[in-house]
């Protein structure tokens, strides 16, 4: 089968359950000196950030731990946005380092019904910027902004573009200027480690604005977007809710099934994303010192969202339940159930009463409003608590 859309560029993808090779996933429990994990406090303090250390070594490279300067202003400000229910906010936010300036463009509105502050949803934009249109003039279920604010959240979005073109050749416009070290590096970072960066220093944001809950921020991204929050909210523990959209490969999906996208496809057609030492697994899962479980792990004992989509075998809604399935013995270590069956659950059937949740809709490759409406969902049943 070839999905439309999907050049194969001589990858020949696996859409055969049948033909998903055997494979032993590492424990997520077990520390690299072969140490059981059964308590939370050595989950805390040894194989959590062990597990953080594999995944920048090996698969999204080093995290910059500082930076020089980090400043904001509120370039326009519209109290009676979307007919008086919001307050848009457009926020230049603009971090310097050696000598260099990146400047991430935030587009804000906040619920003006609401008692300050509010939780705050924030979307790390993969596609075009006419999805977050600050005007209204345009609108698209990618961003439903006006349902959110309905909900009494803030929403926020920012383009990746701002942080590291997603370009093979233009990616190191960004970002990594400021970090030059991380060019040269095997293991330094690169497009997705660069917008994992970015959606922080938008964290480092809302702290300072008194209008958000910089307690209660839900990172949210799709497909490429999705693996970037998956490893924002895994570095950066200030996140409170972590949602994956579509993300697949190298995101939610477990590597070692190979069914849809592979990790030597991926390292292929998009080498600008991943760390160098990346490459070592192309056609190698099995050597891989993590499978995509840990990183799901490393975001216990917070709340997280998993999407599939029916027509999207590409990123493997299999492999993806199939993760969070595995991670659920980490967040058993902090007392907290996960409602997951032993099954993905049906087509357009949400798991939202649940620290791990996970719903398979109906469709393409995408993030629509059925989707959001699902997020809210999820935010309400956790942050409401
Ligand atoms: C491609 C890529 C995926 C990615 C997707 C997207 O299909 O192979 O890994 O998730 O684009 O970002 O939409």
């Amino acid at each position: 089968i070839l999905i439309k859309g999907h050049a194969q560029n001589g990858f020949q993808a696996n859409y055969d359950e049948s033909k998903v090779p055997p494979y032993t996933l590492p424990d997520v429990l077990r520390t690299t000196g072969n140490v059981a994990v059964k308590s939370k406090a050595i989950w805390e303090k040894v194989r959590r950030p062990e597990i953080i250390k594999l995944f920048e070594e090996n698969v999204y490279g080093q995290m910059p731990r500082s930076y020089g300067q980090l400043t904001y202003s509120i370039k326009n400000e519209n109290a009676g946005a979307m007919g008086g229910k919001a307050t848009l906010k457009e926020v230049l936010i603009e971090v310097v380092n050696n000598n260099k300036p990146v400047k991430i463009n935030l587009v804000l509105f906040v619920p003006n019904k609401q008692k300050k502050p509010v939780p705050v949803f924030v979307l790390i934009n993969n596609r075009g910027k006419n999805n977050t249109d600050p005007t209204r003039a345009e609108k698209s279920d990618f961003w439903p902004a006006e349902m959110v604010i309905d909900s009494g959240y803030a929403i926020a979005a920012f383009h990746v573009s701002d942080l590291a073109p997603d370009d093979t050749a233009k990616y190191v416009d960004g970002v990594l200027q400021l970090y030059p070290e991380q060019l040269t590096a095997k293991n330094g970072m690169r497009a997705i480690g660069a917008w994992a960066w970015g959606a922080s220093r938008v964290l480092d944001y809302f702290e300072k604005d008194a209008d958000i809950d910089a307690k209660k921020v839900v990172v949210v991204g799709h497909s490429r977007g999705g693996k970037a929050s998956l490893w924002a909210a895994a570095e950066d523990q200030r996140f409170a809710i972590c949602v994956t959209n579509c993300s697949g490969n190298t995101g939610a999906a477990l590597s070692r099934r190979r069914f849809g996208e592979t990790v030597g496809r991926i390292n292929t057609v998009f080498p600008h994303w991943f760390t160098g030492h990346y490459k070592k697994f192309n056609n190698n899962e099995d050597s891989l010192p993590i499978d995509q479980h840990m990183l799901i792990a490393a975001i216990a004992p917070r709340p997280l969202y998993a999407t599939n989509a029916s027509k999207d075998l590409w990123a493997d809604p299999k492999g993806t339940f199939l993760s969070l399935k595995n991670a659920e013995k980490v967040y058993a270590l902090f007392g907290l159930k996960s409602n997951l069956n032993s099954d993905p659950p049906a087509i357009n059937q949400p798991i939202i009463n649940s620290q791990l949740g996970y719903h398979i809709r109906e469709g393409e490759h995408n993030l629509t409003a059925f989707d959001w409406s699902n997020f809210i969902k999820f935010a309400n049943a956790h942050l409401k608590k």
